[in-house]
């Protein structure tokens, strides 16, 4: 919106993209649209292109941007959830948070061959750098020892204890998942800290990043990407604006975007959280 560079799109320009990841129009975080003139360049370029509503796709921060520009300026404008973070309210799952488990998952799996046939100890690292939401869920999905997350502090002393009892039932392989945002400084600082206090593990660190955030979609995100796409349209249609079309309890629902960008979320149920610890021994 800011250079103007637009490109009329039909149903056809999206062929043969729906097994994709990443994204065709190519955009991104914009510092320019963060200032007041950044932002009115871009409306007045989306006028003259006779733009008369949009559709925002991302986290929290592309909503707060989006929730500024139609303060400012009156254009409708209808967000959709797509992070793998899946941290925003009103929405059970954000697009992007089944295919980057799923993909976290594979990737502990092959991981175990090699923990298990030669009694390694391995750290994990996971995205999330405020959310533990892939953490948790791939962790109890991969089967692994120990989960640390950035909502809940697990200090290297609770960690070893664990370790301590995983050893002492004679486990064969232990698979740690370290978010990137949990306290302790991620997977290196963490393996450092336990190798330093048992030194009898081989311990081994892995660190997925960018893997967890391309790749096809999972089947699941591909029907709710086509839920929430349609929802938007079929509200903006209707009027609507200054909302987020989410997925609660198996229903599209929305959710005004004030609400979205001033609750805070936390969607580590502490069912899973308990059962995590149980599961690990
Ligand atoms: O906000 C989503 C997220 O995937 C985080 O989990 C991760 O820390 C970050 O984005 C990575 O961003 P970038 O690709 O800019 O390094």
């Amino acid at each position: 919106m800011i250079d103007a560079n637009f490109e009329e799109m039909n149903s056809r320009s999206v062929s043969n993209i729906i097994q994709l990841g990443g994204t065709i129009l190519k955009t991104a975080r914009c510092e320019a649209f963060r200032t007041a003139a950044g932002r009115q360049q871009a409306y007045d370029h989306v006028k003259a292109a006779g733009i008369d509503a949009l559709i925002a796709i991302g986290g929290d921060g592309t909503f707060s941007g989006a929730e500024i520009f139609s303060r400012e300026f009156t254009i409708p404008v209808v967000c959709i959830p797509g992070t793998i973070d899946n941290d925003l309210y009103g929405s059970d799952f954000t697009l992007g948070f089944d295919t980057a488990t799923n993909t976290v998952i594979e990737a502990i799996d092959k991981i175990r061959d090699t923990a298990a046939s030669h009694d390694r100890l391995f750290f994990v690292e996971v995205m999330g750098r405020d959310s533990g939401c892939i953490a948790l869920n791939a962790g109890i999905a991969g089967g692994a020892e120990a989960i640390l997350l950035p909502e809940k502090a697990t200090g290297i002393q609770a960690l070893c204890s664990q370790l301590e009892s995983a050893a002492k039932s004679k486990k064969s392989s232990t698979i740690v998942i370290v978010a990137e945002g949990e306290e302790n400084g991620g997977a290196y600082n963490v393996a450092k800290e336990v190798k330093q206090r048992f030194d009898f593990y081989d311990t081994k660190v892995t660190i997925l990043g960018h893997l967890q955030r391309g790749g096809s979609p999972s089947s699941f995100d591909r029907v709710l990407a086509s839920r929430l796409g349609y929802a938007a349209v079929r509200h903006l249609l209707a009027g609507q604006t200054r909302i987020m079309v989410g997925l609660r309890g198996n229903e599209i629902k929305t959710t005004p975007l004030e609400e979205v960008l001033n609750k805070k979320v936390f969607k580590l149920s502490e069912d899973m959280l308990e059962m995590m610890e149980v599961l690990s021994i």
